[in-house]
């Protein structure tokens, strides 16, 4: 076990740090995390960055269906050691790359010590050949995806105007940075009529995550309500790509541009990393 614990030490301390790893999550399901991790992923490597998306949500993960691709493998057949990562990833428009994550991942909190050391390896490996690793979590304050969003280096909250989806969206800002106060969480608003609706909600987000939390929250801006998304869904091609002047689309241009030029600070991104985070909320090392 010490040697173990020493091993994942190696590991993270070998990490070099220049890859942001953006967790997506929502307080409520059916907000559009996995359309905003997919077209926000591709707008990122529009403007040329290396992004890969993984699918960390262990429900109902339909990356691949939003973006029509298909695996027969997943990041549960890298940690028990059947595949190598490369034969897992599947390659999306404009050299994104997406990692199948699902069901890998439900046992996260449960994985003996030669799967821990596969996963870590694998997620390492991720980090060296990307600039942006974002992770499509799933909603609410489970264990899983509250450590994948304490661990990243950045945590974007996705919320529609809708009350109870505003009302969970504070639950998770909340969860979140009761386990870390060192990062500010970014907040995306989808669905909304338009901009002064979508700002109406931020405030309210704003208000009172100051207000109770002390805390500030950052507004990377809004995504419109808008049928092309539905349309692109039934196409099983994501909207970026088949409708690249929806009002959705450009909306997602300008967070996308947003997020590009907002690196972390200091103390989010550097001394700390991703890696080492998620060994310590698990409980690892
Ligand atoms: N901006 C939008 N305009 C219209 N419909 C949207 C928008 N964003 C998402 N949707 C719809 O909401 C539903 C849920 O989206 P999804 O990305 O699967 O949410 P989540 O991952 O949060 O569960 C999908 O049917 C999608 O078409
Ligand atoms: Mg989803």
């Amino acid at each position: 076990m010490a040697d173990q614990a020493e091993k994942l030490r190696e590991l993270v301390k070998k990490t070099k740090k220049q890859c942001r790893v953006i967790a997506i999550t929502s307080g409520k399901g059916g907000v559009g995390k996995t359309s905003v991790s997919v077209n926000l992923s591709l707008a990122l490597s529009a403007r040329g960055a290396k992004v890969i998306l993984v699918d960390a949500d262990l429900g109902l993960g339909n990356i691949e269906v939003l973006m029509g691709l298909h695996s027969f493998y997943n990041l549960a057949h890298v940690i028990e050691g059947s595949k190598k990562l490369d034969e897992i990833i599947l390659k999306a428009p404009l050299g994104l790359e997406v990692v199948p994550g699902s069901s890998g991942l439900s046992r996260i909190a449960d994985l003996t010590d030669k799967e821990r050391e596969k996963l870590l390896n694998a997620l390492f490996d991720l980090c060296e050949r990307s600039e942006f690793l974002v992770l499509d979590t799933m909603a609410g304050i489970g264990k899983n995806t509250v450590s994948f969003c304490t661990s990243a280096d950045e945590v974007i909250v996705v919320t529609t105007p809708e009350p109870s989806a505003i009302v969970d969206a504070y639950a998770i800002v909340k969860t979140i940075y009761l386990q870390r106060d060192d990062t500010t969480i970014k907040l995306i608003v989808n669905m909304a009529v338009n901009s002064a609706q979508a700002q109406a909600v931020a405030n309210k987000l704003l208000n009172v995550a100051q207000q109770y939390l002390s805390k500030n929250i950052i507004y990377l801006g809004h995504i419109q309500r808008d049928i092309h998304v539905n349309q692109s869904i039934m196409q099983s091609q994501p909207l970026f790509i088949t409708f690249p002047n929806a009002p959705a689309t450009k909306c997602i241009e300008t967070i996308a541009q947003r997020l590009y030029f907002q690196k972390p600070t200091e103390v989010e991104f550097k001394k700390t990393g991703f890696m080492k985070r998620l060994v310590k909320s698990f409980g690892w090392a």
